[in-house]
């Protein structure tokens, strides 16, 4: 009997101990191939992202605003309509003689935002809908559209914030969104923004920018200011510095957005495929422009991460020890390497 149960112990324990073994096995099994489909699938999202950025991001395969035929009938086409109606000409809505609310300083949208925000390289609208809400390192935080929409009232309109829940907020809202409903979510189309212009070796010049300027002023004016309509509901040439223009804490006063807007852009007419001016031409320019005075915005509590300032970013404090002319007007390249250095430091 003894040996009988000895036995039968035995015999237990060796299937306790198989069956252990095998549900290890088993475990062991299920988590590896769980952790190598997993990868495959991360593999997967990588390979479609690489796809869509290679079908945006080649230089000939433009991304194309959608067709107005393709604006949906109804309510929501008119919305459509009216919000980009009020791209092309805010300052006949929302100007200083508006129809709606006297809130921006004349210019609209459609002056930078060329082509009511669809031309190639002209400061397009084709990523608005994919990238925001998007983290910017100018306020920390994430910004919405409509916050994104506002900051060019307040700094490229030099005007106030339009009400959140306005008629014209939320119809430009919907043609933003209509605008790039092409566009996969996260993806930027290369020809959004404008054009990185190659960085001079030397600072950007404004008195050789002052010669560049006499082929701009048979438009923007001899001192800048433009040329508003007969009506003066609208600038048919806006103005380029002064109180109607755009403030010192806007996109275009930083040259390297200002100069590769003009690259492509400018004179009215020009577009990436038919450059006017040379890089040189283009750099000068925009330093004799944004030398002119304009209205001061308070921009104290921008980038409160001295280290994340764009390079051009003319106004102090920064995490560096150059001065604010040398961000202002460059040369960059002195700039940009003492950042990469400080920035391998960190690493
Ligand atoms: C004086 C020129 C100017 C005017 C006028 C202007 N903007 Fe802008 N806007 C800019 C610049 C410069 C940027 C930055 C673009 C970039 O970083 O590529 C910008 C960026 C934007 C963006 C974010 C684009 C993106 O892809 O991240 C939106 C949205 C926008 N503007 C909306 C408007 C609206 C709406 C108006 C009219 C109420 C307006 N802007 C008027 C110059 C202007
Ligand atoms: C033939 C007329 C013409 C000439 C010449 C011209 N522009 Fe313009 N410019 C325009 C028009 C029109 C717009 C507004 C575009 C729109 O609303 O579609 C504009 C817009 C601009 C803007 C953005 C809006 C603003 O007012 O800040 C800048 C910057 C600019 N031009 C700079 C220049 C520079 C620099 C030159 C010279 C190299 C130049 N332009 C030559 C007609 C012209």
């Amino acid at each position: 009997m003894k040996k009988n149960n000895k036995s039968t112990t035995k015999k237990i324990s060796r299937l306790l101990l198989t069956l252990f073994l095998l549900i290890v096995a088993i475990g062991l099994s299920v988590y590896l191939f769980n952790k190598n489909s997993n990868k495959s699938n991360d593999n997967k999202i990588v390979k479609t992202e690489e796809k869509q950025n290679i079908q945006l991001n080649q230089p000939n395969a433009d991304w194309k605003a959608p067709d107005e035929s393709t604006i949906p009938a109804g309510e929501p086409g008119n919305e459509i309509r009216y919000g980009k109606e009020l791209i092309a000409h805010t300052s006949v809505y929302l100007g200083p003689k508006e129809k709606v609310a006297t809130m921006s300083n004349g210019m609209n949208c459609q002056n930078c935002h060329n082509e009511a925000g669809t031309k190639p390289y002209g400061y397009n609208f084709s990523a608005v809908a994919s990238s925001y809400p998007q983290f910017k390192k100018r306020s920390e935080s994430w910004v919405s559209i409509t916050q994104r929409i506002n900051s060019c009232f307040s700094r490229s309109l030099n005007g106030q914030s339009l009400d959140t829940a306005s008629k014209e907020m939320k119809a430009m809202i919907a043609y933003l969104k209509w605008i790039g409903n092409k566009v996969p979510k996260g993806v930027t189309p290369v020809n959004a923004s404008v054009v990185k212009l190659p960085y001079l070796s030397r600072a950007a010049d404004p008195i050789k920018g002052k010669v560049v300027y006499v082929t701009c002023q048979v438009c923007h004016g001899k001192d800048g200011q433009g040329q508003l309509n007969e009506q003066a509901t609208e600038y048919i040439f806006p103005p380029l510095w002064g109180k109607h223009s755009y403030n010192d804490d806007a996109g275009l006063y930083r040259l390297a957005n200002f100069a590769g807007f003009v690259k492509d852009n400018m004179p009215f007419g020009t577009n990436y495929k038919h450059p006017f001016l040379t890089d040189e031409q283009a750099w000068d320019v925009a330093a004799f422009v944004n030398s002119q005075s304009r209205s001061h915005k308070d921009q104290s509590k921008d980038f409160p991460e001295l280290s994340d300032k764009p390079f051009d970013s003319p106004f102090g404090p920064y995490a560096d020890n150059f001065s604010e002319k040398e961000h202002k007007y460059g040369p960059y390249k002195p700039i940009l390497l003492a950042k990469n250095k400080v920035a391998d430091k960190n690493k």
